[in-house]
């Protein structure tokens, strides 16, 4: 079992949805940054990874891993010197095939001296990605999986250093069937810290009109998945998108506030050295970073649906409760949900704490939000009087 080292979900920064293989020193560094002076790192934003398209094409002539010389002049030790100064930590992407979904070296085969290398450049976090991964000879594509996941993660184990383990696997077996596809998300919470479900999330460049709609199929897909997480084992559905274009203020703070009820890591992509006060505002909202970071560590579950609504209860360390009333329909609608249906204990009546408009209200046995606006979610804190 691999250590848990992320007691909460993690949080911090990815270069891949913004930026995708246009990615250098520069940008990671401005990035980095960024995030020290937007003030998020010290909100908890403070793992920056860096995806994809980091390596040369061939790995050196002793087999090892080398970066992209003219995206990453100073190499990848440096890098993590720079992020450590900042005082964030640092994240980088790897693959267990035999190539990086963009055709950089993967692995497999390699990773014992992979791992040793990452802890050399004082790497904190490992994203592995799972594409072109050939199946064993005899073997199902399950157990190949597992069998690779598993060398990754002994390995990384191994090196002694504390490195955070987000593993990809799930998100290649989503349409192969509920059974074998919960078979990996059980062996990856056993080998790693958090694992990637449903699709990627829309792409700034490639899907800038598709943003909304793939958030939306990320949080369907992972709301069920509340059973299968625990301190230290988080689902992850993907990026933040806040600050990206083709997004409305409501559907931003939606993706937050749904992120922080699912107990999901919080991991922003976007470019934040030109990011709208609005999108900090969201990203930095203190109160719904607590509901994600909360130490009770449960993802939150659905207790009420319909067509157009979705309504989440997620209790919390202190004896509080969140509650999210989502309106994912086109017009604006009253979203209520009673005491009783969402689990709370009873009580004569129930404090509201509004944390996005940060208005406090008292309540009955009904939680209400009135005229919840289209794609908006309503967070309160509940507090039982
Ligand atoms: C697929 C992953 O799901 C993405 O997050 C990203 O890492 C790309 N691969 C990179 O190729």
């Amino acid at each position: 079992r691999y250590p848990n080292l992320a007691p909460r979900p993690p949080m911090g920064w990815n270069d891949w949805s913004y930026y995708m293989c246009d990615i250098n020193e520069k940008v990671i560094l401005d990035n980095a940054r960024a995030l020290v002076r937007s003030g998020l790192a010290r909100r908890g934003y403070r793992t920056v990874t860096v995806d994809d398209c980091w390596m040369g094409k061939q790995r050196g002539p002793g087999g090892e891993l080398t970066p992209d010389r003219t995206k990453f002049p100073h190499g990848m030790a440096y890098l993590g010197r720079k992020l450590h100064e900042l005082g964030l930590k640092f994240g980088i992407y790897e693959d267990v095939g035999t190539l990086t979904c963009e055709k950089y070296p993967g692995s497999l085969g390699h990773f014992r001296e992979d791992a040793e290398l990452f802890a050399r450049w004082k790497v904190d976090y490992v994203k592995a990605d799972g594409c072109n991964v050939p199946v064993a000879p005899g073997h199902t594509k399950e157990e190949t999986y597992r069998d690779l996941y598993g060398q990754m993660s002994r390995a990384l184990r191994a090196t002694g250093r504390p490195i955070t383990f987000s593993v990809s696997a799930p998100a290649y077996f989503q349409y192969d069937g509920d059974s074998v596809w919960h078979k990996v998300i059980g062996w990856s919470a056993a080998l790693g810290n958090l694992w990637r479900g449903g699709r990627d999330i829309a792409l700034e460049k490639h899907a800038p009109a598709a943003k909304w709609s793939s958030i939306l199929y990320n949080f369907r897909y992972n709301a069920p998945l509340a059973g299968l997480q625990r301190p230290g084992r988080w689902n992850d559905p993907d990026f933040l998108l806040a600050g990206d274009t083709g997004l409305t203020q409501q559907e931003m703070q939606s993706q937050m506030s749904l992120w922080a009820m699912m107990a999901a890591p919080l991991i922003s992509s976007t470019d934040l050295s030109r990011l709208s006060p609005a999108a900090r505002k969201v990203l930095g909202n203190k109160k719904v970073i607590a509901v994600d970071q909360d130490p009770l560590g449960v993802q939150g579950t659905v207790v009420r649906e319909d067509d157009g609504s979705t309504v989440l209860a997620k209790p919390l360390k202190n004896g509080d409760w969140a509650i999210a009333l989502f309106n994912s329909g086109d017009a604006p609608r009253t979203l209520s949900v009673t005491a009783e249906t969402a689990g709370l204990p009873e009580a004569g009546s129930y404090q509201l704490h509004d944390l996005v408009s940060g208005r406090r209200a008292h309540s009955g046995a009904t939680i209400v939000g009135r005229e919840v606006p289209p794609h908006s979610t309503v967070l309160y804190r509940v507090t039982p009087d």
